[in-house]
């Protein structure tokens, strides 16, 4: 199948804007307030230093090189093209596994951003009882919006890479990236921005537990769209002799910063107003709302902003984790771009529907498993176990399974000798025996005594 190439600066802006997405700044804040603040960062970039950056470069040579969908890209660069590689393509499909909760999310954040225009809870009480009605009582509402995300992100995908997801990216990227920065130079005259630094940066070590560690290895991949295949398939688009190390090197450090920046603005606004910054998932919907109730007219036009900004980064980042069953499908099965998109999108809307009923007070029984929500099932699954385990697939598979003069290769026009050994040894002598050590820790099997 011939594929359609990005432009460089059209794929770079579309790999940040996958790994930039509600992760970055729903996600990564709530975490950081859950898992002990510095703690919790240390790991998480200490992860995306010396685990996540080359398991990007590993990851995006093999649909640089293979230039096929994800499937066919394996099989393209496996030593033996007949044997099981290829199946490790099949990474990609996790992705309608993270789109069932990842739309939802997207629509709990348009239905935010309509909200907010009339209506900003002054305090959190309100606040919580908003959060907890829209999300435990109103599933008309929920479905509503989880329909109308699963809309946009399909109308991005039918135009393909060039017409659509390349096109979104350039506008939304960049309007993501100025909405951000303007909230932080705001946050930035509070004194809660002290405040913010210090529980960000604080690295207290006693904080660290096994728990902790699992949670940050596993973000540190969800945040940087590894282990599924997204960033492989818009690799296969990418035009000849493009710099794929120093392109790996921008995506992180637009990811990393966005995260930082968000999650500096976030506790800096919530500190100031004496919030509570473990409040979970519904951090950004309950304590910035209200907030932004409290600058009168100018808060309500930040709210909008924000949940825009934060609508944005979502889509950007939907297309890109439905992208590799679309890609497959088209290849695989020949079908049309629009019969694999809407195949795949009634598949993870449908699948969306009872993940946000097992949130609700009427449903939630029945969809609750081992005593947890079916939502959680499907963030825990996929953040904690499957991307990290395709994380590790990928690096094993650069690592120890294609000849190293093919692997050399791929690198050689970008990097020197030096740099080249540094990154190979990272990818198999500290991402490899780390993400076992990861994995099974998550299994119980090695367990760091909680601190
Ligand atoms: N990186 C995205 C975020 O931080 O929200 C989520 C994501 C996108 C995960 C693409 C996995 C993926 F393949």
């Amino acid at each position: 199948m011939k594929i359609a190439h990005f432009t460089r600066i059209g794929f770079i802006l579309a790999a940040a804007g996958s790994a930039v997405g509600l992760g970055n700044i729903w996600k990564f804040p709530y975490m950081v307030g859950d898992y002990g603040g510095g703690a919790f960062v240390l790991i998480y970039l200490l992860t995306i230093l010396f685990v996540g950056f080359s398991v990007l470069v590993a990851e995006i040579m093999v649909g640089y090189v293979g230039r096929s969908d994800a499937v066919a890209s394996f099989q393209e660069m496996a030593p033996d093209k007949k044997g099981n590689w290829k199946y490790a393509g099949f990474m990609g499909l996790t992705g309608l596994v993270i789109m069932t909760f990842y739309s939802v999310v997207i629509g709990w954040i348009l239905y935010y951003m309509t909200q907010s225009i009339n209506f900003l809870p002054e305090t959190m009480e309100v606040a919580k009882e908003g959060f907890g009605d829209l999300v435990g009582n109103q599933i008309g509402t929920q479905i509503v919006f989880h329909f109308i995300a699963t809309l946009f992100v399909m109308s991005i995908l039918l135009q393909g890479i060039k017409g659509g997801i390349e096109k979104a990216n350039k506008v939304l990227m960049p309007a993501l990236i100025l909405i951000i920065l303007g909230l932080l130079i705001y946050a930035m005259q509070l004194d809660g921005f002290a405040k913010s630094v210090e529980f960000m940066f604080a690295f207290d070590f006693s904080k660290i537990n096994s728990e902790a560690i699992t949670q940050a290895v596993g973000h540190s991949f969800f945040t940087l769209s590894l282990g599924m295949a997204a960033i492989l398939t818009y690799s296969a688009s990418l035009p000849k002799h493009t710099n794929i190390f120093k392109t790996a090197f921008y995506v992180v450090i637009l990811d990393t910063v966005i995260a930082m920046m968000a999650g500096l603005m976030m506790y800096a606004f919530v500190f100031e107003f004496g919030q509570d910054p473990s409040a979970g998932p519904g951090l950004v919907f309950m304590s910035l709302p209200t907030v932004f109730s409290q600058l009168g007219g100018l808060g309500t036009f930040f709210a909008v902003l924000f949940f825009l900004a934060l609508a944005f980064a979502g889509m950007t980042s939907a297309i890109s984790i439905v992208e590799p069953t679309v890609q497959y499908a088209m290849d695989r099965f020949k079908w049309t771009r629009l019969k694999a998109t809407t195949i795949a999108s009634v598949i993870f809307f449908t699948v969306g529907i009872f993940a946000l009923l097992s949130y609700t007070a009427d449903y939630g029984k029945m969809f609750t498993f081992g005593g947890m929500p079916l939502f959680d099932i499907l963030d825990k699954l996929t953040t904690n176990f499957l991307l990290p385990f395709g994380g590790l697939v990928v690096a094993v598979f650069i690592g120890f399974v294609v000849q190293r003069e093919r692997v050399y290769a791929a690198l050689s026009d970008f990097i020197g000798e030096t740099t080249f050994k540094v990154w190979y040894f990272s990818v198999r002598f500290i991402a490899v025996p780390a993400l076992i050590f990861t994995l099974l820790n998550l299994l119980g099997i090695i367990s760091i005594s909680k601190g």
